[in-house]
């Protein structure tokens, strides 16, 4: 407690605040002018600001502030700027015969940049970033096409995708399911796997492969073909290269065979897919971009 007979006074002349803690007591010093006036001075900027800016949070937006200024508006607008310069491009990338996009430099370039992010953004999760797949997810840098691989097929494959509900014209085709429903016993589908072993190079057991032959020729060419190197008209797979959408080992070639395979792959043109779906030249802009990834036919 201060002692008003024995009272203190701090350099500049100011008594203590009457605070006393354990004995130690505070100067009644008034702050620095210096920091005083910077007090004053960011509480002023920031009435003016909140009053010029967008500040005050409402329910649904925040006051707009007297500048009117929008950083939404503002990344709008660049969109718009953007767009409007590419607009010719677009509509000709929209438009125009496949076959012919690379013989127009400017606008092969332009889609191939713009089908690279078309490609990030819709494809990279199921084909990777790079584009070289995953199990059961194909690989689109290598020259091995389930569906065809010309610029226009890609796109094709792209606009209706595969086995889904969304496009009435979308690829199709279904590999049965010999085990599962009976129309292999087990011993037939371990002989036509020793054959595929066999056709792809691997090795194998050759008295089952020679009974599997058979079985494969009754069963599987219809899809696969009489040399068992595919057919892009149904998604059937070359089987006699080491290409493998789901593996060619023993197991996973019995597993094929005994439950079939069904690969989805939703469609991606707008008609099919109101919110988020790819644009004609978007279409045609990510087709290019996969069909010089390496693999293009
Ligand atoms: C949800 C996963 C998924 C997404 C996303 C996806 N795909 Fe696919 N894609 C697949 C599957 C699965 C297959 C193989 C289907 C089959 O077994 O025939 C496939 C097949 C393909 C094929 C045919 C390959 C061939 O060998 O003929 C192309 C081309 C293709 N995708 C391109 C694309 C492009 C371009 C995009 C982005 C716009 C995309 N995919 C997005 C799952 C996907
Ligand atoms: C009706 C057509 C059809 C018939 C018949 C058929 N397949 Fe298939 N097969 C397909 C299709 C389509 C795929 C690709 C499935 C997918 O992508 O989901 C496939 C995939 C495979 C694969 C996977 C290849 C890989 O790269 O992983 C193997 C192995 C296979 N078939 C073997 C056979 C064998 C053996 C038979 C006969 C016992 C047979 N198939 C009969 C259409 C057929």
């Amino acid at each position: 407690m201060s002692d008003k007979t024995t009272e203190k006074k701090s350099e500049q002349g100011y008594g203590t605040t009457g605070h006393s803690w354990d004995g130690i007591e505070e100067w009644n010093n008034p702050l620095p002018r210096w920091w005083l006036w910077t007090f004053y001075a960011t509480v002023i900027w920031g009435l003016i600001y909140t009053i010029l800016y967008p500040a005050w949070p409402l329910i649904d937006r925040a006051t707009p502030g007297l500048l009117g200024y929008n950083s939404r508006l503002e990344v709008q607008e660049q969109i718009e700027a953007f767009k409007r310069k590419n607009a010719a491009l677009e509509e000709k990338l929209a438009s125009i015969d496949l076959n012919e996009i690379r013989s127009d430099a400017d606008l092969y370039n332009y889609a191939i940049r713009s089908g690279a992010a078309v490609f990030r953004t819709n494809c990279a999760q199921c084909h990777g970033s790079g584009g070289a797949g995953a199990k059961g997810y194909p690989n689109l840098l290598d020259d091995e096409w389930l569906w065809g691989g010309t610029i226009e097929e890609i796109a094709y494959t792209v606009h209706h995708g595969i086995r889904n509900e969304q496009s009435p014209d979308a690829r199709w085709s279904e590999m049965p399911a010999f085990g599962r429903d009976e129309i292999l016993d087990e011993e037939q589908i371990a002989n036509v796997v020793h054959y595929v072993l066999k056709i792809s190079g691997q090795n194998h057991d050759a008295a089952m492969a020679a009974g599997g032959e058979q079985v494969f020729l009754d069963n599987c060419t219809s899809c696969h073909g009489e040399d068992g190197k595919g057919d892009p008209s149904v998604g059937a797979p070359d089987l006699t290269n080491a290409i493998w959408l789901y593996g060619g080992d023993e197991a996973t070639l019995t597993e094929t065979v005994t439950n079939g395979r069904f690969g989805v792959m939703p469609a991606w043109h707008e008609e099919f897919r109101p919110a988020g779906g790819l644009t004609d030249s978007q279409v045609n802009a990510v087709a290019a971009y996969v069909h010089q990834l390496g693999g293009g036919q």
